[in-house]
């Protein structure tokens, strides 16, 4: 038993201070000299303590021999009077203002910024497959939900608890000449606490961790209360008190969890302070005959009994500020798991070089087979097809076929189960991908609406561009001059509610917007995965006859569920159940009388 806990708080001591040199390299690049300040200055004031203590003494014994034998004050006396008031300023001072609100302000924004830095750096450059993955998503909720203030207190635990280390160390030394046993026992008597305050931060997060389904549940709920889609519907269904309901018991559960370690906590938490408080009672109790008998001045006692303090409360402090910092510890642990999530999507060692980005090029699935990572289901199925460059290809297929896979295969967010997809013939997992990417324009049936200007809706296509005719040319084409036109800024116009003066759009305006992006990019290569999901039928033949005029020598591969706009493509996939089952031009498919010509028929029924 006792082995087991010593060598679990081995492993812990071990983990915490492996994060703590992680996060101190943190805190370092994010700022050299505040570091170094805000842990000097814990430092420094460990030692004031001490000095007072010793002042003190000085200050009983000087008295004691003056008392009775000089009628005025002596000088000496006023000295350390006065040398204890400098030390009580320069103590306020520095913990107190320096440190405790100039220091921790600096230091602590400095650290988030830095933090967020590298989170955020992170989090855009993850594979797709990452951020798909549910438990990785899960990890990185987690970290987002607390890096801003976990990490940053456990440094500025550290700081405290670093002063503490400072404060004992001092006094353990100071114990010595007293006699070599007394600051041992003291240290000693510290463990009991050492061992609760880890047991209780260990408690604490394993709710936070392993409570998970029920904290992600409460997390999903308050999105569900709180976000304007699900309101609306919230309030159409009035199905909101019966959500508030479960909010509320998921609340009750986890504060129940909570609950119970903390009321097992508060029974025992007293018994470490018991035993500290009769271990320097005895220590002071065994020294009262020798301050009788004169061999130890009064003014030296009360120095041992200070010290003596000192020391169990700096071991004290050493023990629960590093409960403390296991605690945060485990959190920073989120942290540092998202930065070091790994690179999935390999970067060849010699990879190959797209030359020419202003062209398109041939590509080719040859017998693709995938699955998405953990997961057993073959969502594509020996999946063959060639798309020559300039040809107008497009795949159709009901819900689920795996359409959009296979545009997440050809932008390489993952890699093929088996199979190879070559572009010109060369693996695609042999190409540079950068060089892949400027040739490759992807409009996905989930696109990003920016909350910033009509201009950057368009020009982040190619931010290097900069090119005004070129971004009014993009808006023409995708149709969406005509309402840029009736904006108050016109392109200047900031869009969206996320910021003041900003215009809500349509959901066919942001999508006019975002093939304006792509048109803006001009890539050789245009994907569009159900790009005119929410357009108008004009305003699509508008679209569809200025795709075909403009990105003539141009591959376009096209998704979409709507016959009218893939009838003119050269050739056309179906796909169902991750199988291509027939192939060919819109009239060849007809002719077939299979699934495209069903599902023709139907549609065609429809407008009837
Ligand atoms: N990130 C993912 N992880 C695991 N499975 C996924 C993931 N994305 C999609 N799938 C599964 O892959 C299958 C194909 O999905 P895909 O999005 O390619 O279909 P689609 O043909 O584009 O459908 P739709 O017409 O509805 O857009 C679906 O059955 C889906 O459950
Ligand atoms: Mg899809």
């Amino acid at each position: 038993m006792i082995k087991k806990t010593l060598f679990s708080v081995r492993n812990s001591t071990g983990h915490v201070l492996d994060n703590l040199g992680k996060m101190l390299s943190i805190a370092w690049a994010a700022g050299k000299k505040t570091t170094i300040l805000y842990y000097a200055v814990s430092g420094i004031t460990a030692f004031f303590p001490i000095i007072m203590s010793f002042t003190y003494k000085l200050l009983v014994d000087h008295l004691i021999e003056s008392q009775g034998i000089t009628p005025t004050v002596p000088l000496v006396l006023v000295a350390i009077l006065g040398a204890r008031e400098i030390v009580s300023i320069t103590d306020g001072f520095l913990s107190g203002t320096l440190r405790g609100t100039y220091l921790d302000i600096l230091f602590r924004s400095r650290l988030q910024n830095e933090l967020n830095f590298r989170f955020y750096k992170k989090i855009s450059n993850l594979d797709i497959a990452h951020l798909e993955d549910p438990e990785k998503q899960d990890l990185i909720t987690k970290a987002a939900d607390t890096f801003t203030w976990r990490p940053p207190d456990f440094l500025r635990r550290f700081s405290y608890t670093f002063e503490d280390f400072v404060g004992y160390v001092s006094s353990f030394l100071i114990l010595i000449p007293y006699g070599i046993f007394i600051p041992f026992v003291v240290s000693i008597i510290a463990i009991p606490r050492f061992l609760l305050r880890t047991k209780y931060g260990k408690l604490q997060w394993s709710i936070y961790g392993s409570g998970a389904p029920e904290v992600k549940k409460l997390w999903y709920f308050r999105w569900l209360l709180s976000n304007k889609i699900a309101v609306k519907e919230a309030r159409i269904f009035q199905s909101q008190n019966e959500l508030l309901k479960r909010f509320k018991k998921i609340q009750n559960y986890l504060y129940n969890l909570n609950k119970k370690p903390l009321d097992s906590f508060l029974k025992v938490a007293v018994l470490p302070q018991f035993l500290e408080s009769l271990v320097i009672f005895a220590f002071a109790y065994m020294r009262l005959p020798i301050v009788i008998s004169g061999k130890m001045s009064v003014g030296d006692f009360t120095f041992f009994i200070s010290i003596l303090g000192q020391a169990a409360r700096g071991a004290a402090g050493l023990v629960s500020g590093f409960g403390l910092m296991y605690e945060h510890n485990l959190y920073v642990d989120y942290y540092l798991d998202v930065l070091k999530l790994p690179r999935l999507i390999k970067e060849p060692s010699k990879p190959v070089l797209i030359k020419d980005v202003s062209i398109p090029h041939k590509i080719e699935f040859r017998d693709v087979s995938f699955s998405y990572p953990r997961s057993k289901k073959m969502v594509l199925k020996n999946v063959n097809f060639i798309i020559n460059p300039g040809e107008n290809f497009a795949i159709v297929g009901p819900n689920g076929a795996g359409k959009t896979t296979v545009v997440k295969l050809l932008c390489r967010f993952y890699d093929t189960t088996s199979g190879e997809i070559l572009i010109d013939g060369v693996n695609i997992n042999k190409i540079d991908i950068k060089s892949w990417y400027r040739c490759l324009g992807t409009l996905f049936q989930e696109f990003v609406h920016y909350n910033l200007t009509v201009k950057d809706n368009i020009t982040l296509g190619n931010p290097g561009a900069k090119d005004k005719k070129l971004m009014i040319g993009a808006a023409q084409k995708s149709g969406a001059t005509e309402f840029i036109n009736k904006l108050p800024d016109k392109y200047d116009q900031m869009l969206g509610r996320h910021f003041e003066k900003g215009e809500a759009l349509s959901q066919g305006q942001w999508q006019k917007l975002a093939i304006a992006r792509t048109f803006y990019e001009g890539a050789p290569i245009l994907i569009l995965d159900e790009p005119t999901s929410a357009i108008d039928a004009e305003s699509e033949y508008e679209i569809f006859k200025n795709l075909n005029k403009h990105y003539g020598d141009k591959t376009l591969f096209l998704i979409s569920h709507r016959f009218s706009t893939v009838r003119n493509a050269d050739k056309i996939v179906v796909l169902d159940k991750g199988r291509i089952i027939e192939s060919g031009s819109h009239q060849e498919l007809l002719e077939n009388k299979d699934l495209y010509a069903r599902m023709f028929k139907k549609q065609a029924e429809g407008y009837k």
